[in-house]
């Protein structure tokens, strides 16, 4: 998959270098070819000439010596794509602002091709604030970032950081950049996260949904070429990093179901990730409402259920996807939803198993197709989990 391909490789200076030899052989193996370019200080790590022997291509560092210029300009056009591993922190902070005070980043700065990155650092600057704006920056550019992996770092702590090792690097790229994307012309509406339902100027009714895993559904349609409309209820969006979704931003289930109205009849699949409410308040205060020496009660009305609309005017070839959050009997109430909701899939998360639930980094799912099957899945991060989710779609409806 990778022969006769290009590939420009960047080198920072971290301990993890040397997978950068290992990863140079697993691209040449590939039969990709392969130019390289070190920063100055990752010299201390890796040398060219190891890496000019393998790679037979002078190994670049320098933007210029005393008679020659290195071409940056030509590099980065010259590549299918330029993958920086490992990408130090350092490395970051500068690709992030623009700075250009050496090869790689000049190079980086020309390059007119895809770019990946594959961090390593300690654990403490993985989780840094910076490191993360610095990395949303790079997603906003449209870069693509592998992963890191947990496991002993060179500080001889245990934790986030490790650089992805090759194998996953190259699988990595062979995913995003050379295989054929499958849903290439579908168009795909999910909606994630909380609905609020306001009560007065001040308060709502709400609920636990972070939006992760509706979020990373979007992430993946994406990956797989799908053109992605993310229906996004009241979250946390500082770490958002979707610049090829188109978000819309609602607050309550009836402009939600709105939304969802609006673009429907173009879609080709729908995934309901949102926790939406089922009540909202009759009235909504204009002013706060005051505290008084009685009880306070607020009457509630049914909120108009957008997956049930949604599959009664399912068309033939649309893909409908709703999720069950249940805590008891979760199978019959997962299968009930199928029928009822006139769903393709139901994907059932419970909250009495491990690793499942609001806000978690992972999932733990059971996928209920129409024609029967159901399908087990262990816990997994919300992207992962993602994956599985779409390859399924793919399997059941695309190929
Ligand atoms: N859903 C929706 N609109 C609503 C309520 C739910 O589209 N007003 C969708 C959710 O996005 C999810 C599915 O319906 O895909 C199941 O939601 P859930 O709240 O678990 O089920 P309900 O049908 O509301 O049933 P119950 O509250 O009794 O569990």
């Amino acid at each position: 998959m990778l022969r006769g391909k290009k590939i420009l490789l960047g080198i920072t200076g971290s301990i993890t270098a040397y997978k950068s030899i290992l990863l140079l052989r697993c691209l040449l193996k590939e039969g990709a070819a392969v130019k390289i370019i070190l920063t100055p200080s990752a010299k201390n790590f890796v040398t060219p000439l190891t890496l000019a022997t393998l790679s037979k291509n002078e190994v670049l560092v320098e933007l210029f010596d005393e008679a020659t210029w290195a071409n940056h300009v030509m590099l980065g056009r010259w590549a299918d794509i330029m993958i920086i591993a490992p990408l130090s922190c350092n490395t970051l902070a500068k690709m992030a602002q623009g700075h250009c005070d050496n090869l790689l980043l000049a190079t980086y700065l020309s390059a007119t091709c895809p770019v990946i990155v594959a961090p390593a650092m300690d654990e403490d600057m993985w989780h840094h604030p910076s490191t993360k704006n610095n990395l949303n920056t790079l997603a906003t550019f449209g870069h693509k970032i592998i992963p890191v992996d947990k496991g002993e770092l060179a500080s001889g702590l245990v934790g986030d950081g490790r650089m992805a090792e090759p194998e996953a690097i190259i699988t990595f790229i062979k995913k995003h950049f050379f295989t054929p994307s499958i849903l290439k012309g579908k168009k795909a509406l999910v909606t994630a996260g909380p609905t609020y339902e306001p009560i007065d100027p001040v308060r709502f009714i709400g609920n636990h949904s972070s939006g992760k895993m509706g979020i990373a559904i979007a992430n993946e349609l994406h990956e797989q070429g799908a053109d992605v409309t993310l229906i996004l209820g009241p979250v946390m969006t500082n770490n958002l990093a979707l610049p090829n979704v188109n978000i819309i931003d609602v607050n309550t289930a009836a402009q939600m179901y709105a939304a969802c109205m609006g673009i429907y009849q173009d879609v080709d699949i729908c995934i309901m990730a949102a926790a939406v409410a089922d009540y909202t308040p009759i009235e909504v205060a204009s002013q706060k409402i005051k505290k008084a020496e009685n009880d306070f009660s607020i009457s509630l009305t049914r909120t108009k259920d957008i997956l049930l609309a949604l599959g009664e005017n399912k068309k033939q070839n649309q893909v409908l996807v709703g999720f069950a959050l249940e805590t008891v009997n979760e199978k019959e109430y997962a299968k009930g939803k199928l029928e009822k909701k006139n769903a393709d899939m139901i994907v059932l998360n419970s909250l009495n198993d491990n690793g499942a639930g609001f806000g978690l980094e992972t999932n733990k799912i059971t996928i209920f197709t129409r024609s029967g099957q159901e399908l087990n899945f262990e816990a997994k991060s919300k992207s992962m989990v993602a994956k599985d989710i779409i390859d399924t779609i793919i399997r059941f409806h695309y190929v």
